[in-house]
């Protein structure tokens, strides 16, 4: 087993890769919780593994209740919270009780922000299920719930006390679900880690077919890359702005796509259109979004805006990247790569020289 530490002062924790889900609840013993703990889950999720871990809850000592919330997106909201509040309240749980999250990044996001807002804060805990959950969303303390008016605009930092993680489920998830958290690895390789892009494009196969030995390469090192970003600026002050890479434009096209696209396919384009505009601008020599290019159409991404249904415009692009929150006076911050392993956050690009990007 791996263990990577996020330090942030008195609200550091461990996520623990190759633990696995029987062993989660002896895991739980160690962090003086109280007795009754809440096992939010979905359908889908707790089906393949809910009772293994309400077994290995039960065997450590504590009172397990399962809570589930409708699988999808459209359980990320203030009345599913409310709904967990409300089973938290019938079941007497108090300020000592704990929730954990077993599933992938809507679950994580939802308990978490129950977990900080149920009497003030209760402990929380990370089982991610999917790959994006294990790399990125269970990891630094985002929780949050979606607005009729928008996504994730709801929410609060509150991180969780640890993070297990049991690569062995992913044998499950479908292949689709997989590959959107890759585009999550391969941002670290392309923002943080030359070494860890070079492998994951020399191990492509291994990766692709769950080969143990790759899998856990790959989420050790994409996690050690967020706990880093993460324990420097926990509340995106500055560096942690460039887990954002590839987001501003793929939020834009998963507006225009009216979320039909998977977010994970919509930052695999995002990042090339970044790459090709840093080669535009002159912030890279035209080998970096070559090989950015490359790389992700490895694996299989859609890289190009006219292999969508319907080719996005500019404008369009331009006006949700302006009201996107991450704007900053009207004026979108970009990152973009300076080279393989190295990115550079800037404002200095105009809407002409982004319809040039869009149009060619
Ligand atoms: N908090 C953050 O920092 C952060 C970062 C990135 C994304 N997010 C959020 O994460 C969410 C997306 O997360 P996601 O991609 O994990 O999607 P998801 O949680 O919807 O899971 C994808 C699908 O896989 C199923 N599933 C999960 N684990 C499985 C398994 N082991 N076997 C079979 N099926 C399984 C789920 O039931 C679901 O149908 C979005 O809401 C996004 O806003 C948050």
């Amino acid at each position: 087993m791996h263990t990577v530490n996020v330090n942030l002062g008195d609200r550091s924790y461990d996520i623990e890769i190759g633990c696995n889900l029987d062993a989660a609840g002896a895991r739980l013993q160690k962090l003086g919780l109280g007795k009754k703990v809440a096992l939010v889950t979905n359908p889908t999720v707790s089906k393949l593994y809910g009772q293994r871990v309400i077994d290995s809850l039960s065997k450590a000592g504590f009172l397990a209740m399962p809570v589930e919330v409708p699988d999808g997106e459209q359980s990320k909201t203030l009345d599913w919270a409310n709904s967990i509040y409300t089973a938290l309240l019938i079941n007497s749980f108090d300020r000592t009780s704990a929730l954990v999250a077993l599933g992938g990044g809507v679950v994580g996001d939802l308990t978490g922000f129950a977990a900080a807002t149920f009497m003030r804060g209760v402990p929380f805990i990370q089982i991610p299920t999917t790959l994006l959950a294990m790399v990125d969303s269970s990891i630094g303390g985002k929780t949050g719930v979606n607005h009729p008016l928008g996504k994730n605009l709801i929410g609060a930092f509150y991180q969780p006390k640890k993070v297990l993680i049991d690569m062995t489920v992913l044998q499950s998830l479908p292949k689709k679900e997989f590959l959107a958290g890759m585009a999550e690895v391969i941002k670290y390789g392309i923002i943080w880690d030359a070494e860890f892009f070079e492998y994951l494009s020399k191990n492509r196969e291994m990766i692709l077919a769950l080969e143990p030995g790759s899998l856990e390469w790959i989420i050790k090192r994409s996690c050690e890359i967020k706990a880093e970003v993460v324990s420097k600026d926990e509340r995106e002050s500055g560096l942690r702005a460039i887990l954002n890479f590839g987001h501003t434009i793929g939020h834009a096209i998963e507006t225009a796509e009216d979320y039909t696209m998977s977010h994970g396919y919509a930052v695999a384009i995002g990042m090339v259109y970044a790459a090709r505009f840093a080669l535009q601008l002159g912030f890279c020599d035209p080998s970096v979004s070559e090989r950015v290019e490359n790389l992700i159409a490895s694996y299989g991404f859609q890289v190009d805006l006219s292999a969508l249904t319907r080719r996005p415009t500019a404008n369009e692009l331009l006006t949700t990247m302006q009201i996107d929150k991450k704007a900053e006076g009207g004026k979108v911050r970009l990152v973009l790569p300076k080279k393989i392993g190295e990115v550079v956050i800037t404002k200095e690009w105009s809407e002409n020289q982004l319809q040039d990007l869009i149009a060619g």
